[in-house]
């Protein structure tokens, strides 16, 4: 197989593997990792063909899509192992998916050059209007409110603060997780795109509490 064969057939098997999802982790998430990947790999000086391979399959070994998180990975080792004599590139990019799906939001340091791109590019895809989208999406799917005053303090500059809240809204998960992801950025390429994103939002909940709070000052 060649390079673009190979490419091929791992987009196949994303694709069937990924098809059934609607939590987030659908195939076109997966898509627009392997280019953002890819992206910042070029820019990085990073190898574009481990970061498409690792970013095509990052999602496949995911827990919610399988019995167990080690369930999922063989899954994909069996894989690579069917359709790659380069084991070396093998050990490297289940070194990539393993600490992606380990490390959750940040864990484990990521240790090569290629596996910081495509854990950026997956970070990436959490922020910005495309990470506002997956955030309700996930959100709907598991029954949660898209906001709830008595749950987030009104108060900017507790808001500001970032702090970490336990209730379940989706614009808690702002604070929770998305607004703190542009520090953890491993790439410089990937922290200036992450910049945007991440301003992005800041001006989306602002006009978010600026229409919830719209007309509040009863007049009657
Ligand atoms: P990924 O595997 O792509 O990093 P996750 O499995 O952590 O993503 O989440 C999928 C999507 O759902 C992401 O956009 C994420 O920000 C969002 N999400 C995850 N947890 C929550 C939550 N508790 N509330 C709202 N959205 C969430
Ligand atoms: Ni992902």
């Amino acid at each position: 197989m060649d390079n673009q064969q190979w490419i091929a057939a791992a987009e196949d098997f994303a694709k069937s593997e990924l098809s059934r999802d609607t939590t987030g982790h659908d195939w076109f998430h997966t898509d627009r990792v392997r280019n953002t990947a890819a992206l910042i790999a070029g820019m990085e000086g990073a190898d574009v063909l481990t970061c498409t391979i690792a970013a095509l399959l990052h999602d496949v070994a995911d827990e919610k899509l399988n019995t167990s998180k080690e369930a999922g990975l063989l899954k994909v080792h069996n894989w690579l192992e069917q359709h790659l004599a380069d084991e070396e590139r093998i050990r490297h990019i289940m070194l990539i998916i393993e600490t992606m799906s380990f490390s959750g939001g940040g864990g484990t340091p990521m240790s090569t050059l290629e596996g910081q791109c495509v854990q950026d590019a997956d970070r990436l895809d959490a922020l910005g209007a495309i990470g506002i989208a997956r955030t309700m999406v996930f959100s709907g799917a598991k029954g949660r409110p898209v906001y709830d005053p008595d749950l987030t303090p009104r108060d900017e500059s507790l808001q500001k603060e970032y702090r970490d809240y336990s209730k379940g809204t989706a614009v808690n998960h702002f604070y929770e997780k998305l607004l703190k992801l542009k520090d953890l950025m491993n790439t410089s390429y990937g922290r200036k795109l992450a910049e945007e994103r991440h301003d992005f939002m800041l001006l989306y909940l602002e006009q978010f509490y600026k229409e919830w709070n719209q007309g509040s000052q009863k007049l009657l």
